[in-house]
């Protein structure tokens, strides 16, 4: 036992260290502990021990780091070190959060924060220490197969994003792990894709979500990605690791690999990446197998006995060796996990955690088409069919490593039923099986009992969309269009009952061109996580408006997307040749009409902007509930650079604010510019450069739909 008060001095300590009052309490444990260490021991912890944990050290009381994947919610585990797999029959479980896209569609930085919070929690009840997330990687075609676990096209909305979710998990002394550095932006070979990307795009579009995790959040740890950029393997990368996120951004945490990215001891070590994953025996029972091989992983590289080799050969200087496990033990201690390792058996999937997934469920649905027919009311339309291979299946996430095992999940089907009440009368029919699924009957059939439903319903309710075996890691989209049969499903839906409403449950724009102009409503719910069939339910019957806005630009067609014609790619080599000009900044540019632009989303109320006053760096604008229900609105400003010679943006995202409004009520909403709103990328200057000039100020409910312009002068 420590007498009591060296321990409260260590506990003193220790919260100083979290909370960084006093980092060089904690420079001065990592030199001491550093010191104390044998070259063997040190070059062992530079590779995993396991599938998810780091290498501990017995003699010197170094804990392993455990991990678990993320960053929807804690992805199940077993045992210690196992391989994890959503999909396999374990016991553990935990809160399925709706998706990263989804997240980004609620723009409501305080909601991201409480629900990495309740993740951070659910770390620690299970005993684990890191969370692999946020995904901060930007959405460049829609195709790409995770861009649902993501925050969307804007470079501005991902970085807001991403540090509200890494300042609450590190509040909670819970490690994230912001991924994937840099550019993981399509599935396609991703183990070998060599991305061609210019200086500037890097910066304007892939870099600031890291960035600011880095100076505004002070990330902990970031995750390297699987591809190359400019010819080089990220995790040995020295522009991104070293130049990018060390020099420049001042980064003082560890570098993980991303499980199976490395393909040198040298090269990896003297970028500045840090932690190989995974490692151990399950690393190289892993990398052994041929699926391992021929996907193109890397493993096994920073070993113990390769570190060694490579030192004494001249290859790795010790010094780069001792800066690994620096950087690894600073974050061990910065976390608290020597003072207060997790031991784990808390709750997880409370009360509490279960309410914030559902009012995230809730707040990123958006509405994007509605003629009058919602909100339902079961008085009105007594009779409702429900239709589709999402009805009555939860499709929680995306496939792949953030997939979430929780408890239960509520289908679109019982949230319905729940939210139209005891009198409604609600029918099921399949429709059509989800593309892959098997269904007890034969299409047509299918099909003509859907239509039968439909036709004799007040309304017919169509839950179409994805599912994680054909939307998730590890491969992209073949196309847009929803999935085999679902399209003509809505059509004869649609032909059949005129108060038809659609519910895409998905993780990415999906094409609606074929049926969007016959039906009366469509909302858009993303992944949503255990609690989406409650939260559309909500949405259906008006007890919440909807106020979700996209974070992603929908085209009508795919041929439209800015990045079309340069993926995925040819001769493992892919040039990103729209430059900036992804999602809404290539529609802008191009003059294409998107479906539905960047930032769009419906209400059932209506808002009114007045008032917009502008004396730099302070913008302010008012906001009237002008309907008659209490709703949300998000505010968003963009602000469009002065005519120069310097290729720029027609306008970009630079403030939003998401206010709550009574009927009749009006609130007036304050945004802070500051130099970076102004600046561009200068690539031979290879800074941000602020431009002077005339500088447009636009506000609004949308990219498209602005409602307020101003101007101001630099
Ligand atoms: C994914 C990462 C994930 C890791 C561990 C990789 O395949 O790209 O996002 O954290 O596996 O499961």
């Amino acid at each position: 036992m420590l007498p009591k008060l060296a321990f409260s001095l260590l506990t003193l300590l220790c919260f100083a260290a979290v909370i960084g009052a006093q980092p060089l309490d904690i420079e001065q444990r990592v030199k001491d502990l550093l010191a104390q260490m044998t070259p063997q021991e040190k070059a062992a912890m530079l590779s995993g021990s396991g599938w998810m944990e780091s290498q501990p050290n017995a003699r010197l009381g170094i804990p392993a780091i455990k991990m678990a994947d993320g960053p929807l919610g804690v992805r199940n585990w077993r045992g210690s070190s196992a391989v994890t797999n959503a999909a396999a029959t374990v016991p553990v479980t935990s809160t399925a959060f709706p998706a990263g896209i989804a997240m980004a569609a609620s723009w409501d930085l305080e909601l991201v924060a409480r629900g990495a919070r309740a993740i951070a929690q659910e770390v620690k009840a299970l005993g684990r220490d890191m969370i692999l997330g946020p995904t901060v990687n930007i959405n460049r075609v829609p195709l790409w197969g995770r861009n649902f676990e993501g925050y969307g096209e804007d470079p501005y909305l991902a970085a807001r994003m991403g540090v509200a979710y890494i300042k609450a998990v590190q509040a909670e002394g819970v490690i994230p792990s912001v991924k994937h550095f840099a550019a993981n932006n399509e599935e396609f070979e991703r183990h070998r894709i060599d991305e061609t990307i210019d200086e500037r795009t890097l910066h304007e579009i892939y870099f600031p979500a890291f960035k600011a995790a880095v100076e505004e959040a002070g990330v902990w740890v970031v995750m390297s990605a699987y591809n190359k950029v400019n010819g080089q393997y990220c995790a040995e990368n020295p522009y991104l690791l070293t130049e990018t996120l060390r020099k420049r951004w001042g980064f003082r945490g560890f570098v993980v690999s991303d499980w199976g990215s490395t393909y040198s001891t040298e090269g990896t070590v003297t970028a500045g990446m840090d932690l190989e994953m995974p490692g151990g025996e399950p690393m190289r029972i892993w990398s052994n197998k041929p699926e391992t091989q021929r996907d193109g992983n890397g493993a096994g590289w920073l070993t113990a006995d390769k570190i060694l080799a490579a030192v004494s050969a001249g290859r790795v200087r010790q010094e780069a060796v001792d800066e690994s496990v620096r950087r690894i033990l600073r974050v061990m201690f910065t976390a608290g996990l020597f003072d207060h390792p997790h031991a784990g058996g808390g709750d997880i999937d409370t009360a509490e955690q279960r309410q914030v997934a559902r009012t995230a469920a809730n707040e990123s649905i958006v509405l994007l088409k509605n003629t009058g027919v919602l909100p339902l009311s079961a008085a009105r339309t007594p009779k409702i069919a429900v239709i589709g291979p999402n009805a009555a299946v939860a499709r929680t996430g995306g496939g792949g490593s953030s997939l979430v095992r929780p408890k239960y999940a509520i289908a679109a089907l019982d949230g319905i039923k729940e939210a139209a009440g005891a009198h409604a009368d609600i029918v099921y029919a399949l429709g059509v099986a989800m593309e892959g699924e098997d269904a007890a009957k034969p299409a047509p059939e299918l099909r003509a009992e859907a239509v039968a439903v439909a036709s004799h319903s007040d309304v017919a309710v169509v839950v179409v969309g994805n599912a994680p075996k054909l939307e998730g890691e590890g491969f992209d989209r073949k196309s847009m269009d929803l999935p085999a049969g679902q399209d003509e499903l809505i059509e004869a839906i649609a032909a059949a009952n005129k108060n038809t409403i659609v519910v895409v449950i998905a993780g990415a724009p999906v094409t609606m061109t074929k049926w969007i102009g016959r039906v009366s409503a469509v909302v858009f719910a993303w992944y949503g996580g255990q609690e989406a069939g409650h939260a559309i339910g909500d949405v259906l019957f008006g007890a919440v408006n909807p106020s979700g806005k996209l974070p992603v630009t929908f085209p009508k067609a795919l041929q439209d997307s800015p990045a079309y014609g340069h993926y995925p790619g040819e001769n493992l080599h892919v040039e990103y040749a729209e430059g900036i000009y992804v999602g809404y900044r290539g529609f802008d540019r191009h003059n294409v009409e998107p479906l539905f632009p960047f930032g769009y989303g419906l209400s059932y109320t209506t808002f009114e902007y007045s008032g917009l006053k502008i004396a730099f760096p302070s913008v302010s604008v008012s906001v009237r509930n002008s309907g008659t229900r209490a709703g949300a609105e998000v505010v968003q400003l963009y602000l469009q650079p002065p005519p120069s010679r310097v290729d720029r943006p027609v306008k970009e995202l630079k403030g939003f604010s998401r206010v709550m409004l009574q009927p009749g009520e009006t609130k007036t909403v304050s945004f802070t510019l500051d130099k970076a709103a102004l600046s561009y990328y200068d690539a031979a200057a290879h800074d941000w450069v602020a431009q002077p000039g005339r500088f447009t100020v636009l506000v609004g409910a949308s990219s498209r739909d602005i409602r307020a312009t101003g101007e101001f002068a630099r």
